[in-house]
């Protein structure tokens, strides 16, 4: 039942960024985003049109957008909370944009500071400028195994607010583990949840490693033939209003596994291991891939 071929969406210039410490300059970010285009990979996040205040990282993507050399057949994606994010990413070039939304109260008002109904509210316009524009939207549901405030999340939890935004013309779901808390059965639970008004084609896991359960999860996920998998490379990662959370699922160690199980991604290893390098040494810090380590290593 495992698919033959993965998708897999980088987070590396977006997730991966915009919890770190250092603020890099639109250059240096865009610099990553073409090494990132030269790997393979065909869906890429390359920013947030987001509020400056509340993600200095994310500042400037529309000058990361300008300084892309573009790939053919890369989709170079950007996050747009509103219609303010929406026309700014509309304005920068990019190619789809994602709402986001979290399946708790808690999270969902320090991350975008209103409810989960208001946040619904808000991507309606979104939705409607996004169709007037011909661009495609991502939905994110946060926190489905768990939120930072509020503790537990029931699946059908998540089911809701991944159907809301399934209905409003999300064309893909990705189901976030912002904290990295879930365990396989967990995460099967909640796809079976959310698998019962959205068609499995449709959904994709966006998994946190903090607890290292990011691959094990994702495998769990695989097995029930979900085929889009979001990760970022060198595990960099986390979100300003997920205390504690690590990174992403690293890109390196989930082409390792899908490539191992003979499950194709179009990455090729060589060419993610020198943007892994690239952003590490523009951070100063060691790759949290054990994959990418042990290969780099040899
Ligand atoms: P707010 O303060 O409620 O918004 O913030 P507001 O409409 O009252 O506006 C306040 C100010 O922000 C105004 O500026 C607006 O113009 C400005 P002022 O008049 O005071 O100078 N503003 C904006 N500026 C730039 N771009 C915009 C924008 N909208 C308003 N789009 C808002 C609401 C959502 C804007 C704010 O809370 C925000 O930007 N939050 C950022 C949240 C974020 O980026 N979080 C990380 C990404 S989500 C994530 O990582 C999870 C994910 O990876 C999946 C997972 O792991 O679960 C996707
Ligand atoms: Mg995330």
């Amino acid at each position: 039942r495992l698919p033959d071929r993965v998708t897999l969406v980088e987070m590396g210039a977006r997730d991966g960024l915009q919890n770190q410490p250092e603020i890099l300059s639109a250059e240096i970010r865009s610099e990553l985003i073409n090494h990132l285009a030269r790997t393979g990979l065909q869906r890429i996040e390359a920013g947030s049109f987001v509020s400056p205040n509340a993600v200095p990282q994310m500042a400037e993507s529309h000058k990361v957008f300008s300084l892309l050399h573009r790939q053919p057949g890369v989709t170079y994606g950007a996050l747009t909370p509103n219609l303010k994010g929406f026309e700014a990413a509309l304005t920068a070039g990019a190619d789809e944009v994602a709402v986001f939304a979290s399946a708790s109260e808690g999270f969902s008002q320090k991350n975008i500071n209103c409810s989960i109904a208001e946040s619904l509210q808000r991507f309606y316009p979104v939705m409607e400028a996004a169709e007037k524009h011909g661009l495609k939207v991502r939905g994110y549901v946060s926190c489905v195994m768990g939120c930072p405030y509020d503790g537990d999340i029931h699946p059908a939890a998540v089911a809701e607010v991944a159907g809301q935004l399934w209905q409003m013309g999300c064309y893909e779901i990705s189901l976030g583990d912002t904290i990295g808390v879930g365990t396989p059965l967990k995460a099967k639970k909640v796809l079976e949840h959310t698998s019962r008004t959205i068609p499995i084609s449709s959904l994709a896991a966006h998994f946190h490693n903090t607890y290292g359960q990011a691959l094990a999860n994702v495998f769990a996920l695989l097995e029930e033939g979900l085929a889009v998998i979001d990760s970022s490379v060198a595990g960099l990662g986390g979100c300003p209003y997920a205390p504690g959370a690590s990174g992403n699922l690293a890109t390196e160690d989930v082409v390792y596994m899908l490539h191992g199980m003979g499950i194709k991604t179009g990455v090729n290893m060589e060419e993610l291991l020198k943007a892994a390098t690239f952003i590490c040494d523009q951070l100063g810090i060691p790759s949290r891939s054990n994959a990418g380590f042990a290969l780099s290593s040899l």
